[in-house]
């Protein structure tokens, strides 16, 4: 049996958070060895909100320097950015003409964006064809997202099956790896973790900064000798997926006793933190200090993936008469 693609992006818009970590990065190096792995970075994605080049450049590599440092082995996982594989921007073209304006316009994600503010550019539009072509120019066939990326999986397929209905058997249909107790990691407010919302947590704080974050976690004002409600706090949920399942109830019982305030649940939370992230911080910090390094891993990775790219696109092209 042929082993499955597994395939992931992130855009490179801000510091790397517990939502991207959860929701993508961490099931992307526990999946190294299930499968060919590609992870790249959206730089093309990005330019629908980042407009400053160096803002760009500076966020790209850091999100390099991030992946690299949890553990994402260059060996196993084809790590590149998106920007050096220009088959893709050729095979979205072709898929811009399976997909009709008025389906895009029921895309929730844009539409959220424009009502946040975004500029609705015409690349914001068609930022889900850009993503289907990310993951149809490689045969994925697993893409672990968080849950807010659900629908653009869902155009991604819709998007592969109409060009097969038109033009054959060229496209592999793939399926999206959503883990529903990640799917969708709480901010400091208790809504979606997000960098356009300011409630995020990044991964890559320690310390003091760290304590400060977690200080913005948002809590009720329950006097510190009486009893909480573990099951509806910002600071347990988050606290739930950094900890054993043992840990939780004793933190449980901790809250239900009383005389334990949210200070307290903090800084449990950071303790688990730094055992889970401690070695990804340190080995961050190495990298940083070796950019070159670096860059030579993304060129070696987008060679790789090109060759990948390359032929589905030529595949895409003759289907359609152009080759
Ligand atoms: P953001 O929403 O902060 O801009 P991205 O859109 O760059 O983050 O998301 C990158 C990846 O991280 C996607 O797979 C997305 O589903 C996942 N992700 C982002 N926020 C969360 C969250 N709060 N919970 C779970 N997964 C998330
Ligand atoms: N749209 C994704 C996000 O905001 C990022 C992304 C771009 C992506 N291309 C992709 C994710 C391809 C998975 C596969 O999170």
């Amino acid at each position: 049996m042929s082993s499955k693609t597994i395939l992931t992006g992130i855009q490179p818009s801000g510091a790397l958070h517990l939502g991207n970590y959860f929701g993508a990065a961490k099931k992307m190096v526990a999946l190294q060895d299930a499968g060919d792995c590609y992870l790249f970075i959206a730089n093309y994605h990005a330019l629908t909100t980042v407009h400053e080049a160096d803002v760009l450049r500076d966020w790209t590599f850091q999100l390099a320097v991030d992946y690299l440092a949890l553990g994402i082995d260059p060996e196993r996982t084809v790590l590149y950015r998106q920007s050096d594989v220009p088959e893709v921007q050729e095979l979205t073209w072709l898929l811009s003409n399976v997909i009709n304006v008025g389906f895009l316009q029921t895309g929730t994600s844009y539409k959220d964006k424009v009502a946040k503010g975004i500029i609705p550019s015409v690349g914001l539009f068609n930022y889900p064809v850009l993503m289907a072509s990310d993951i149809l120019c490689y045969d994925s066939d697993l893409v672990p997202v968080g849950r807010d990326q659900a629908q653009h999986l869902e155009f991604t397929r819709r998007m592969a099956r109409a060009f097969n209905h038109r033009y054959g058997e060229v496209l592999r249909v793939p399926e999206a790896l959503i883990d529903e107790e990640t799917a969708l990691v709480p901010g400091t407010d208790g809504g979606k973790m997000s960098k356009s919302l300011g409630n995020t947590i990044p991964v890559f704080l320690k310390g003091k900064k760290l304590k400060k974050a977690l200080g913005q976690i948002v809590t009720d004002s329950t006097p510190l000798e009486e009893p909480k409600d573990p099951d509806n706090c910002n600071v347990m949920a988050l606290y739930k997926l950094f900890a054993s399942q043992d840990e939780v109830t004793e933190l449980a019982g901790r809250y239900r006793a009383g005389n334990f305030g949210y200070g307290h649940a903090k800084l449990a939370l950071q303790e688990v933190m730094e055992r889970e992230l401690g070695e990804a911080w340190a080995r961050r910090d190495a990298l940083m200090a070796a950019p070159e390094k670096v860059e030579a891993i993304l060129q070696a990775g987008a060679e790789r993936a090109r060759v990948r790219a390359r032929a589905v696109l030529d595949r895409a092209l003759k289907a359609c008469g152009i080759r």
